[in-house]
């Protein structure tokens, strides 16, 4: 059973006995096979397998120990949005207010990170929201690298389940993360490039334009760019 089409069934059944049989037999997958094909379902997709991975994941993830910002965190922040999205948002770290929630970007760059989304014509719930850092560095100090290090797996592992088809990096760290680089955002600012065939497009860091108005316009004609790529893409 392949990925090839956004057919998903989520077990709903014309008949109460086909039902039945559908859900017992998830724990197998023989019976579970028979039991899509009794159904006339020739073709599944395990959104539910992919929900179950990043659910695991965030499982993981809340129990790290991997650097000593595990020792100063109130939150494990994992991200948040769609596993299904089309468009997935990487800043640099939690701050204080995302550190209390264990939520990201909830504090005042994330009201900004909001109305860029809004321009891209999506809402919260449609795209994913993530860090490169899963936990606060005291003072909101930068990145270290061997934190950055420590966490990197996590942002990867969360790519590679939600297979957005654009990546928005807010902040030269997602960026020369992803890329393993070291560019200043001025220069790499709104040029299309790819990480592993998705498509990244760097932006400015939410709050880098809280202190520098002046490049909301920049920003905001990213954000122009993305909703023409999905479009393009859309499928
Ligand atoms: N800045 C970030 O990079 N991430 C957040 O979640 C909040 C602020």
């Amino acid at each position: 059973m392949t990925r090839e089409s956004d057919d998903r069934t989520d077990g709903s059944t014309d008949t109460r006995a086909d039902g039945e049989a559908f859900s017992s037999a998830q724990g197998d997958p023989r019976r579970f096979l028979s039991a899509l094909l009794k159904m006339g379902i020739r073709q599944y997709v395990s959104g539910r397998q992919e929900e179950g991975n990043l659910h695991r994941l965030r499982a993981r993830t809340a129990a790290c120990t991997g650097c000593e910002l595990c020792r100063t965190r109130r939150s494990v922040v994992f991200g948040e949005g769609s596993e299904k999205a089309r468009l997935v948002f990487v800043g640099e770290a939690p701050g204080e207010e995302e550190d209390l929630q264990g939520r990201p970007f909830v504090g005042r760059a994330g009201k900004l990170l909001d109305q860029m989304i809004e321009r891209v014509g999506l809402t919260r719930e449609e795209v994913f929201i993530c860090n490169v850092l899963k936990c606060r560095p005291p003072q909101n100090r930068d990145p270290q690298p061997h934190e950055v290090e420590a966490c990197k797996g996590y942002l990867l592992a969360q790519l590679d389940l939600i297979r957005p088809e654009i990546i928005c990096t807010l902040g030269r760290h997602a960026y020369n993360t992803l890329l393993d680089v070291d560019e200043r955002i001025t220069r790499i600012r709104g040029r299309l490039t790819a990480y592993k065939g998705i498509t990244l497009l760097p932006t400015y860091h939410p709050s880098f334009l809280l202190r520098n108005q002046e490049a909301i316009k920049d920003a905001y004609s990213d954000m122009e760019k993305l909703k023409g790529l999905l479009k393009r893409e859309g499928v």
